[in-house]
């Protein structure tokens, strides 16, 4: 089996969830990106490509939804994990707030241009979205952004940065991803899988 997990925030919940769930996997060393043991090869890759690598052939990834949706990657989502609970949310400084159906014209830096186009399009306001890879919260500070979506989880990044959550765009989850072929040639171990994390979660992860 191969699986991809996220660097960063989902890394550890996803390795120990699965591991819990049976699987036998060898945690990654120092910079190391794939680990392998007799049963599987544990990917370590960037967050915003697991789906992409799942899609293109990996059996299994542990990814958000908020990349799932960006992405719009064909696969399969058998589960919703336990874990990586936020949201995806409008921001502004707290020198400038306005209502998102006030936004025409402005300036939005986001990670997710995808999402926010589609948010911004549906409501018919005109807004500039650009790209940002990280520390997003600097924009609005250095004056090249009136706003901010980013994922929010305590809220502390906005507070010390002095900018206000205006509107939540969606609730973001853990989840599990399957390549659909892998689904076919793997049935029997993937849907093992599958009932033994429900079975972990179930039984209070
Ligand atoms: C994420 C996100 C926010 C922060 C929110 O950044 O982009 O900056 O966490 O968390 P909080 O509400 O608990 O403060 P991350 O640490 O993943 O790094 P990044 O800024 O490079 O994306």
């Amino acid at each position: 089996m191969r699986v991809v997990l996220p660097k960063g925030r989902l890394y550890q919940e996803g390795f120990r969830l699965l591991g819990e769930a049976g699987m036998d996997m060898a945690p990654h060393k120092d910079r190391e990106l794939i680990s392998q043991t007799d049963e599987c090869q544990v990917y370590k890759a960037k967050a915003f490509d697991v789906p992409v690598y799942v899609e293109h052939g990996i059996d299994l990834g542990v990814s958000g939804t908020d990349v799932l949706l960006e992405h719009g990657s064909d696969v399969l989502v058998p589960l919703e994990l336990p874990f990586g609970k936020c949201r995806l949310s409008l921001a502004m400084p707290e020198w400038n707030i306005r209502e998102p159906e006030d936004l025409d014209g402005y300036s939005i830096g986001t990670k997710y241009v995808n999402i926010v186009s589609r948010y911004f399009q549906d409501m018919s306001v005109d807004v500039d979205v650009f790209k940002l890879n990280g520390s997003i919260e600097l924009a609005p500070s250095l004056g090249i952004a009136d706003a901010i979506v980013d994922i929010v989880e305590s809220g502390s990044t906005l507070k010390a940065n002095n900018m206000v959550e205006v509107r939540k765009l969606m609730d973001i989850s853990a989840i599990l991803l399957v390549n659909r072929i892998s689904q076919k040639t793997k049935y029997h171990e993937i849907n093992g899988l599958v009932r033994n994390i429900r079975k972990v979660i179930k039984d209070g992860y």
